[in-house]
């Protein structure tokens, strides 16, 4: 067995003798580092947040902020950890330490107030702070402090500061009396890092690499092979082990429901796991990849996943979350499955044996069931090319952010001659699976795109799937809402109405 441990704020933490189950939100505070606090203990406040150094997209290691009450301690082993106290330099005894900027941004325009949420909001907003390119949208001051620079009025996008602050890195924060006005200010008002501030150093070498782990304690134990091989064998020798990626899942089951594997395998760091090709015919995204990397990858390559980012929970969550984790659940509410099904995308599955490459259309199979193997691990999700052009994803939530579709819709659509030679339409929350809308597709090839062609298809829409009833919304709701998603995607390509 080897020793696991986390370099936090530049000290080697032992792991030992926490659980395998131990998240890494409770080892922190058991360690002393109560800056870093629970909420809800479900990927839901972000009060938990700390900056974990990984992968970069354009340097060699981004500083990315995660929810620590979701991840396993373990699997953090070898890496590097930031939290709200490591942000600060901390002088020679009895002088004071020195602020952080976001932290003396925060502070000097009263985006604190009971604290509560505060170091949260720090590490999400360091990690903003520290992503490269973040002035392309702004005017890339080197310092910003006069409150008129804060204020976005006029800005032709309120979401993103003069700074290039994009707001959405704070959409998994919650804060319960300071009001966001002037934590927003905050965000708006940091500058550039400095040149001599080491975390902006850092991200300019390799991250962590990552380490094979087998951390077990009481008959529990978390393993991380360094290979697919590896993680291949030994799903076929432990077929009750639990497979984590983000943890976004797994966070929730330990802390909400108490559930405790006996065998968790981590395959976020596998190389096989994270690549994002794109060939002639179509576009291959590593299962293991997270949704921001993919995001940034992409970069509006796919225009469907590219509306599907924004509204896939909040950028906390994105950071870690995997399409090989939101397929691999099953859940018939999951965000990606309705955009992969209407791109009609398949996913590569491998086993000890090879490999397999099965439609998502016919992946599913019932509620939380798919034709899966014992064994078998999503090991990519393959988009064809070319893409059809006339795309939307709608998602219908009580929450415009951070919250579980009451049904969500993708649109995918070649329109020519204002004829629909093809349309593809995915379905979430109207049925035990996400599902396709063959019925409503064929009606839909073949016919010329307009009002009276949508309106009668938007009927039709309405009666697919057995949408339930539950304290999200009601069956009705649910099919009304199929039926005017499609009208709204005739209004947004016919009267631009935006989305
Ligand atoms: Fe709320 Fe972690 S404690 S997101
Ligand atoms: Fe109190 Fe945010 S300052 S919850």
């Amino acid at each position: 067995m080897t020793e696991a441990r986390i370099t936090v704020n530049g000290k080697e933490t032992p792991i030992s003798p926490a659980a395998p189950h131990t998240t890494a939100l409770d080892l922190l505070r058991e360690r002393g580092l109560t800056g870093t606090k629970e909420g809800c203990a479900e990927g839901e406040c972000g009060a938990c947040s700390v900056l974990v150094a990984r992968p970069g997209v354009s340097k060699p290691t981004d500083w990315v902020a995660v929810n620590a009450c979701l991840l396993p301690a373990a699997a953090l082993d070898g890496q590097e950890v930031i939290t709200s106290e490591g942000l600060a330099t901390v002088g020679e005894p009895g002088t004071p330490a020195t602020l952080h900027p976001v932290q003396k941004e925060m502070a000097v325009r009263g985006g604190s107030q009971c604290g509560y949420c505060t170091p949260g909001f720090i590490c999400s907003m360091a990690s903003e702070y520290y992503r490269p390119n973040r002035c392309a949208h702004g005017n890339a001051p080197d310092t910003v402090d006069t409150p008129d620079t804060a204020d976005p009025a006029g800005s032709a996008d309120p979401e993103h500061g003069p700074n290039g602050f994009d707001l959405h890195a704070l959409s998994g924060n919650l804060c319960r009396c300071t009001g966001y006005r002037p934590i927003r200010d905050a965000a708006f008002a940091v500058g550039l890092p400095t040149d001599d501030d080491p975390l902006a150093q850092r991200r300019e070498q390799s991250p962590p690499a990552p380490v094979a782990t087998e951390y077990a304690r009481d008959g529990r134990v978390f393993l991380r092979p360094s290979t697919l091989a590896g993680v291949l064998r030994l799903l076929r020798e432990r077929p009750d082990a639990v497979v984590v990626a983000g943890s976004t899942d797994w966070g929730v089951e330990v802390n909400i429901r108490s559930r405790r594997a006996d065998c968790v395998v981590a395959v976020d760091r596998l190389p096989e796991l994270r690549e994002l090709r794109v060939e002639s015919g179509y576009v291959e995204i590593g299962a293991a990849l997270t949704l921001t990397e993919i995001e940034r990858r992409l970069d509006g390559r796919v225009p469907l996943l590219a509306e599907l980012f924004p509204q896939f929970a909040s950028r906390l969550i994105r950071n870690s979350a995997t399409l090989g984790g939101n397929l691999g659940t099953g859940s018939p509410i999951g965000d990606s499955p309705p955009v992969l099904l209407a791109l009609d995308a398949s996913v590569v599955l491998a086993d000890a044996d090879g490999e397999r490459e099965v439609p998502l259309s016919d992946y599913f199979t019932g509620y939380r069931q798919s034709v899966r193997r014992s064994g078998e691990l999503i090991r990519a999700v393959r988009v064809p090319l070319p893409l059809s052009p006339v795309v939307a994803f709608h998602k219908i939530a009580k929450r415009r952010f951070d919250d579980i579709s009451s049904v969500a819709v993708a649109f995918a659509l070649d329109i020519e001659d204002e004829i629909v030679r093809k349309a593809r339409i995915g379905l979430g929350g109207v049925a035990a699976t996400p599902i396709r809308s063959l019925a409503v597709e064929a009606a839909l090839e073949g016919e010329p795109w307009t009002a009276e062609t949508v309106e009668a298809a938007a009927r039709m829409l309405e009666a697919e799937g057995t949408p339930m009833n539950d304290h999200r919304a009601s069956a009705r709701y649910r099919s009304a809402m199929l039926g005017q998603s499609l009208l709204k995607l005739y209004a947004q390509t016919t009267e631009g109405v935006s989305s």
